[in-house]
């Protein structure tokens, strides 16, 4: 089969696979500083099974996969994994999302394994706010680990900043002007309402259009890029002169259903259709029973099928039976 396509159209390609539940920060939209019940050691995918699952995407026609977690780099021998999967023919584009901790320590092992890019979540540049919004974090480690995957050639670095107000907002100008620079992209996200991050839905949501205004006022206007939109939810944009893109995600505020080419799979084996539903589709159960290739292919068809055409994150709160950092952003 070339490609997938769900009842609406939308060709999925796109695999997003949670390698664990754990991380090495408590970011306050995310954890509780205790952390949270954590999925037991048994549930959680081999990295054979793991390859397995993602062979038989990748020969569905997914082209995409991205590595995600929890901290995908706080589970031991991720680059072992990353070369397996880098091995699979028909896989064009393998990256990896992290808080980029560790990332200074792994990045030219992750990039000789076959990785090709890695996006940063980073939401302030001040240090003693890093510490407070991450609450274990520093943000020296990350600058050194952004520059440890420029270094390694894991490009473009795209950094994510969840933007929410009265804890960050005040800086989305600082974040908007690092594009003047070579080799930033910075992508803004409207906070969601899901585990922790319901302390902040409704006044705590800066939309993409005021964050955007903020930004065309203080640094000039924004020019819409194309090409840039087509693969996912952001919309991009350069500052005059600029080098780098600017993005917007805005999952709260503007509907990007329609442009949805993605599955996600936890950690436990678990298929989403959408990171908006509770609908979870168990792919660990049939795998360790000695599923063949085809019954696992019916599994990803039905998930496809399940996709819903669209969510209402704006009118209602969703019905979140997963916490962030089981499903992986
Ligand atoms: N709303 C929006 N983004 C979130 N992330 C974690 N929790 C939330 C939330 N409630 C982001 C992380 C990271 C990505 C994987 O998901 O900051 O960038
Ligand atoms: Fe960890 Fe990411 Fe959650 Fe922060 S947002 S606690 S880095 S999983």
């Amino acid at each position: 089969m070339a490609s997938c396509s769900d009842t609406y159209g939308r060709p999925i390609q796109y695999l997003r696979v949670s390698v664990t539940d754990r991380c090495n920060l408590r970011c306050v939209y995310c954890m509780p500083e205790e952390g949270i019940p954590l999925i037991p050691r048994e549930d959680v995918l081999r990295y054979e099974e793991i390859v397995r699952v993602v062979r038989v995407a990748v020969e569905m026609g997914f082209v995409h996969v991205r590595l995600t977690g929890g901290e995908p780099l706080a589970r031991k021998g991720i680059v072992d994994l990353v070369r397996e999967l880098a091995r699979i023919p028909g896989l064009d584009d393998l990256s990896m999302t992290t808080n980029g901790i560790l990332l200074a320590r792994y990045a030219e092992d992750l990039a000789r394994a076959g990785l090709r890019r890695v996006n940063i979540s980073l939401d302030t540049l001040r240090p003693d706010r890093f510490r407070r919004i991450t609450r274990w974090g520093r943000l020296e480690d990350v600058l050194e680990g952004r520059e440890a995957a420029l270094a390694a050639g894991l490009r473009p670095v795209k950094i994510n900043t969840v933007v929410v107000r009265g804890l960050n907002d005040d800086e989305v100008v600082d974040l908007a002007r690092l594009t003047l620079q070579p080799d930033w992209h910075v992508r803004f996200i409207e906070v969601m309402p899901l585990g922790e991050g319901a302390h902040w839905a409704g006044d705590g949501v800066v939309p993409s259009a005021e964050i955007r205004a903020r930004i065309e006022a203080a640094l000039g206007p924004l020019t819409a890029v194309r090409g840039e939109a087509g693969a996912g939810p952001a919309r991009y944009y350069r500052l005059p002169g600029a080098e780098g893109t600017l993005g917007f995600i805005s999952p709260v505020t503007e509907h990007f259903c329609g442009g949805c080419n993605r599955l996600r799979l936890t950690s436990d084996g678990r298929l989403l259709p959408c990171l908006l539903s509770d609908l979870a589709i168990d792919l660990r159960t049939v795998l360790r029973a000695g599923a063949d290739d085809e019954t696992l292919r019916e599994i990803f068809r039905r998930a496809v099928v399940a996709k819903p055409r669209g969510h209402h994150l704006a009118e209602e709160p969703v019905p979140a039976a997963r916490p962030m950092s089981q499903i992986g952003g």
